[in-house]
């Protein structure tokens, strides 16, 4: 067996995931609130805004989940409206969040990594890591500068005969807040190091393609949440000069994209202080051009074979996305308080009539990923389609970029879990869950990429 194993010289980890900064926003007595709309959607809303909250999630035609200040708490009660209880005390859940001791040792293959989130550095020094445990196939590679500055890093790993096959690339922290998402790609990548040469299926992954694994899209953004904000979701830019308003920070790295940037109004946002902010021109930020001449690059070399960006539920969408509410003589369901998540999206964000060509073969290889998630492992459900018309409007958005532009055959963004109980603050207890569907997931993805699918004739 492949010895995936750093040891003999200490090396000692950043002692907690935040060295609090004296502005860091502490969410004691917050509590987060899971709102039934299903039934009036207009009359919730119309309630709310008699207060002040964030709302989580972009979806709003079956609830609105939404965080609200101990300042606000008597207000919000006297609403009177059908809701459920996300976070009791979400500073209390961050506390729980990041309270978890570490008992890694620092050897890649030491399950102890998947039991807790992690600082930047550990995450950078954990890649190192995974680099040196296979170190003929593979390259710690960094693309370009974040806007405050931070190396943009990555893996790229490859098999027999050396780099140059087609590449499967993943994208993870898009958005700051996601920590899930660095962790998953970090097993998934596990997985391939430490298989290699050991077991057939996974030797033949690498064998096939050049991986491009990069955890920390948005670095700036992960480490002001885990330093100040531990909800930020955009990156670190200032916002334009004036008339601007100058105290909204961030873009949306995923609205960002030179691709149908501004190509349906419902896609992203023009306001920089929203949290879908698209920039003030495509692929204005450092992150963008990095991840773009990264893309161009893959796809006017071996070609890209499949793109994967990865992202958590529930995101935020300004302006509310427009759905029908549900027909009232329909017939009456108890209302689901676990309905969101758990997506994998294909082309196109921009537009939820366009199909494009190969949105059969799309259609099918995300049923059968989904298949194996759901049978294969713990029973965890994805939705699948594509994304405009499955979840709702994107413009910029990194799969469409990749799929139209890099030329990607198959292109995903997949919203990982939550289980719609604690939003973007997942339990450390379900990293490991979370972690291994999507390998599951994935072993089926990457076995089909040069199969045929779907030949273009009937429904997919
Ligand atoms: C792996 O492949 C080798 C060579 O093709 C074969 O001899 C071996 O039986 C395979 N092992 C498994 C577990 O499939
Ligand atoms: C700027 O944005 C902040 C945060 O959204 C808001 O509180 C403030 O009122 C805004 N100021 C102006 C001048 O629009
Ligand atoms: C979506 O594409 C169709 C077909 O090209 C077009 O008619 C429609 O205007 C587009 N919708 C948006 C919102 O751009
Ligand atoms: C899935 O696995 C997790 C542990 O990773 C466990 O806590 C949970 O109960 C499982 N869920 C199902 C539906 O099997």
């Amino acid at each position: 067996m492949r010895a995936a194993t750093i040891a003999g010289f200490f090396l000692p980890l950043a002692a907690s995931i935040a060295l609090p900064r004296p502005d860091k926003v502490d969410y004691e007595g917050y509590k987060v609130f899971r709102l039934n709309t299903e039934h009036g959607l207009a009359q919730v809303q119309e309630k709310l805004s008699t207060i002040n909250f964030d709302q989580w999630n972009i979806d709003s035609s079956r609830h609105i989940d939404i965080s609200v200040s101990p300042e606000q708490l008597a207000a919000f009660e006297a609403l009177g409206l059908d809701f459920h209880v996300m976070h009791e005390n979400l500073g209390r859940s961050l506390a729980e969040e990041s309270a978890v001791k570490s008992k890694y040792k620092r050897q890649i293959n030491d399950d102890a990594w998947f039991d807790q989130y992690h600082p930047y550095a550990d995450h950078e020094q954990y890649f190192k890591d995974l680099q040196a445990a296979l170190p003929d196939n593979s390259e710690f590679i960094t693309y370009g500068k974040s806007y405050e500055g931070r190396d943009m890093f990555g893996l790229h790993l490859y098999g027999v005969d050396g780099p140059g096959k087609p590449a499967v690339l993943y994208h993870g922290t898009v958005h700051a807040r996601e920590w899930i998402t660095a962790m998953v790609i970090e097993y998934i990548t596990l997985q391939l190091v430490t298989g290699y040469g050991v077991d057939n299926v996974t030797t033949s992954f690498l064998d096939r393609y050049d991986f491009y694994i990069l955890p920390f899209v948005n670095p700036d953004g992960f480490v002001y949440t885990q330093e100040v904000q531990r909800l930020w979701r955009k990156n670190r830019m200032p916002p334009p000069p004036p008339p601007a308003n100058q105290s909204c920070f961030g873009l949306d790295v995923n609205r960002n994209w030179d691709q149908e940037w501004d190509g349906n109004p419902l896609g992203a946002s023009p306001n920089p202080c929203s949290q879908t902010y698209r920039g003030e021109y495509p692929s204005s930020s450092p992150e963008n051009q990095a991840l773009t001449a990264l893309a161009d690059k893959l796809g006017a070399g071996a070609g890209i074979k499949l793109f994967i960006c990865t992202t958590s539920a529930p995101c935020i969408q300004n302006p509310p996305s427009p759905r029908a509410p549900p027909p009232t003589n329909s017939i009456p369901h108890r209302f689901d308080w676990h309905s969101y998540g758990q997506y994998i999206l294909y082309p196109w964000g921009h537009n939820c009539t366009l199909w494009h060509s190969s949105s059969g073969a799309h259609q099918q290889l995300a049923a059968l990923t989904g298949d194996a998630i759901r049978t294969g492992a713990n029973g965890t459900t994805f939705t699948f389609g594509p994304s405009c018309s499955t979840l709702y409007a994107t413009t910029g958005s990194s799969i469409d970029y990749v799929f139209a532009k890099a030329g990607a055959k198959y292109s995903y963004t997949i919203e990982l879990r939550d289980t719609g109980d604690y939003g973007f603050v997942l339990p450390p207890a379900q990293i490991r869950g979370a972690a291994e569907e999507q390998w599951v997931g994935q072993q089926v993805m990457l076995s089909l990429l040069d199969e045929v699918l779907f030949d273009g004739e009937g429904p997919a």
